[in-house]
């Protein structure tokens, strides 16, 4: 029979620091860490993201140096996002050759081959009018937008990309995606699908980042409404059928719910994005003097992991790979 207080002091196992490691049933480790990285044109220039202290658009040139630093810290992963020169309707630097992130991934490969190198595939930051994908009768098109999707996709690999990380919310894509790199070839190249993402103001910061924000209308004909959990499940179900490898669910800590639901369901590895927003609120308070920076990051990722992520995608990993190097 159960006993309970006093037989019971569930305080004994709180009692030190020693005991507490012995007993905790969580750990974030520098090998859950994807860094998400900016590259833009240009040489020698990095552009600090006011939105997002500590991050920078870079050329490719100080983003090796940059990655070096990353792959040094023991991250394995890093996912990365471009700023074109140009952008288009049809968000064609997209799947360009001498696109900047066919560029980046070309030399990042060559200089750090043991890095992993993710390639977020969308055309948000290609478009002219900041949407997802192609325009038709003043909504995106999803058909026509997964062939470019698959196109961007099969580019990022031809350059260098060891994973794709379609970011897009179309109905499809994975499957298109994954038909393009079989037929290319690239059967043996993974697919991690944000799968579960919702349309959040959280990505705010973000979207000044990428230069990215919709110039009309939002993306809520594309991205999951906040308040449904079983859609979500769905999203991942049918990403799994279509291909996907590893499934995200993105933003992490509003939606730590379905990071659960989805770890109970499903075997594949789950990603959880830790956005932008999520890492603005922390540097903000923490600026103020209203909360302990460094605490509350490791918080926030243990929750994640705790929720049952095996990934997280996240702007602390490179402060979070040196805390745990034991330098803070
Ligand atoms: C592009 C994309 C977005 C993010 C990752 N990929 C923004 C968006 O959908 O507007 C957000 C990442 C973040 O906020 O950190 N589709």
């Amino acid at each position: 029979m159960a006993m309970s207080f006093p037989g019971h002091r569930i305080r004994r196992l709180r009692k030190n620091e020693g005991i507490r490691r012995m007993v905790r049933e969580t750990a974030v480790t520098v090998d859950d860490l994807i860094y998400p990285l900016f590259v833009r044109n240009g040489k020698n220039t990095e552009i600090e993201i006011t939105s997002m202290p500590g991050n920078y658009q870079r050329s490719v040139d100080l983003l090796l140096k940059e990655c070096e630093e990353v792959a040094r810290l023991g991250i394995p992963a890093v996912i990365l996002f471009g700023i074109p020169e140009v952008k288009d309707e049809f968000g064609s630097e997209a799947y360009s050759e001498q696109g900047v992130v066919q560029k980046a991934l070309r030399a990042l490969k060559k200089e750090i081959p043991e890095l992993i190198l993710i390639a977020d595939v969308c055309l948000c930051e290609y478009t002219s009018h900041g949407h997802c994908g192609i325009i038709k009768n003043n909504d995106v098109d999803n058909d026509l937008t997964i062939e470019v999707l698959a196109k961007a996709a099969l580019s990022c690999v031809q350059a260098g990309a060891d994973i794709v990380a379609p970011s897009d919310m179309m109905d499809g894509r994975v499957r298109a995606i994954r038909e393009m790199l079989d037929s290319g070839g690239f059967q043996d190249v993974a697919i991690m699908a944000y799968s579960a993402k919702y349309a959040s103001s959280f990505y705010g910061p973000f979207r000044v980042a990428a230069e990215s924000a919709p110039q009309f209308g939002d993306r809520k004909s594309y991205q999951m409404d906040p308040p449904n959990t079983r859609e979500a499940l769905r999203e991942i179900q049918l990403d799994i059928q279509e291909g996907a490898d590893i499934v995200m669910v993105k933003p992490a800590l509003a939606y730590l719910d379905i990071i659960c639901r989805a770890r109970s369901m499903f075997d594949v590895p789950i990603a959880a994005y830790n956005v932008s927003g999520e890492f603005a609120m922390i540097k903000a308070a923490s600026k103020m003097g209203w909360l302990d920076e460094t605490k509350a990051m490791y918080e926030v990722l243990i929750s994640i992991k705790r929720a049952g992520a095996d990934l997280i995608l996240t702007y602390f990993a490179k402060d979070m790979a040196r805390s745990l190097g034991g330098k803070i």
